[in-house]
């Protein structure tokens, strides 16, 4: 697996393999790669004759009051496991290779509806930053396909939707999240979980399978939703949201909507997690 830094270096050997009439699949990551990232890896490989990951902390979709400064950053490890996963070449730029005339002169991608509410409105940014550097990954890497992790279900979403309304020519490939024994989806910010706290985090996916058993016969969706938010919090959690939403349009759920997800996060500690769970109505 090659490592590479310089955009030139990525064009020359990305155009190598497309004289090839090789298929591309990326895997965007910002490091601290847990088993989530790899099974990303894993499902490219099916998907493609090459696999390129990124690793990139990305400033523009920190907010001012999140600490990029402590994001862990564990490139040698992080090389091992992609290695490992067979994953064929590494981007790593730095932050003056993505962004050279700085974060305030950026030209940026914003997509509308779908980023506004649940993290869009936690995190106010967060979704531009992320869609922006997501479209430039794509330009640099040009892949055929690009997967992410269905545990940040709304991230995907509002790249599926990017994609389509600026019609990149990429197939976009979700895949499901990766859980502990205990429930807790598996996450770069489960690091920061002490060991009192790893205890009380499966509240959070202990309560989504619980709210998607109750809207089964229930249709008081906000009603139901207090009640788990509620939950989450007695566990000794904060919930920031939760909320029953139409599965693609990310709209709260109404009581025709079939396909559905709910959608939820909360404060453990020092940590902001997130999960979700689908739900098809009968
Ligand atoms: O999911 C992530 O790790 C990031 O949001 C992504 C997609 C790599 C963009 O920085």
């Amino acid at each position: 697996m090659q490592t590479i830094e310089q955009i030139s270096n990525l064009r020359g050997e990305i155009n190598l393999w497309r004289q090839q009439g090789l298929k591309i699949a990326f895997v965007p990551t910002m490091g601290n790669l847990h088993k989530g990232h790899i099974a990303l890896v894993e499902k490219a490989k099916l998907a493609a004759d090459k696999v390129v990951a990124s690793i990139f902390v990305n400033p523009m979709q920190f907010g001012a009051n999140e600490d990029i400064g402590n994001y862990p950053r564990t490139m040698a490890a992080d090389q091992e496991k992609l290695l490992t996963a067979g994953c064929d070449l590494l981007f790593t730029p730095t932050p003056a290779i993505i962004y050279p005339k700085g974060l305030d002169q950026q030209s940026y991608v914003e997509v509308p509806n779908v980023s506004q509410h649940y993290c869009g409105e936690s995190r106010p940014g967060h979704f531009r930053g992320v869609t922006t550097v997501v479209c430039k990954l794509f330009n640099l890497v040009q892949p055929d396909i690009a997967c992410f992790g269905l545990k940040d279900y709304q991230q995907v979403q509002v790249i599926q939707t990017m994609v389509e309304d600026l019609s990149m020519p990429i197939e976009i490939i979700a895949v499901e999240t990766v859980r502990e024994a205990s429930g807790l989806a598996l996450s770069s910010r489960n690091n920061y979980l002490n060991k009192e706290e790893k205890n009380i985090a499966p509240a959070l996916s202990q309560n989504l399978k619980w709210l998607a058993q109750a809207i089964r016969g229930n249709d008081d969706f906000v009603g139901l939703a207090q009640k788990a938010a509620s939950n989450i919090n007695m566990a000794g959690m904060k919930t920031d949201y939760i909320h029953i939403c139409h599965a693609r349009t990310l709209q709260p759920a109404n009581k025709d909507d079939k396909k559905l997800v709910i959608l939820a996060a909360a404060h453990c500690g020092k940590a902001r997690l997130i999960d979700n769970l689908q739900v098809t109505l009968a």
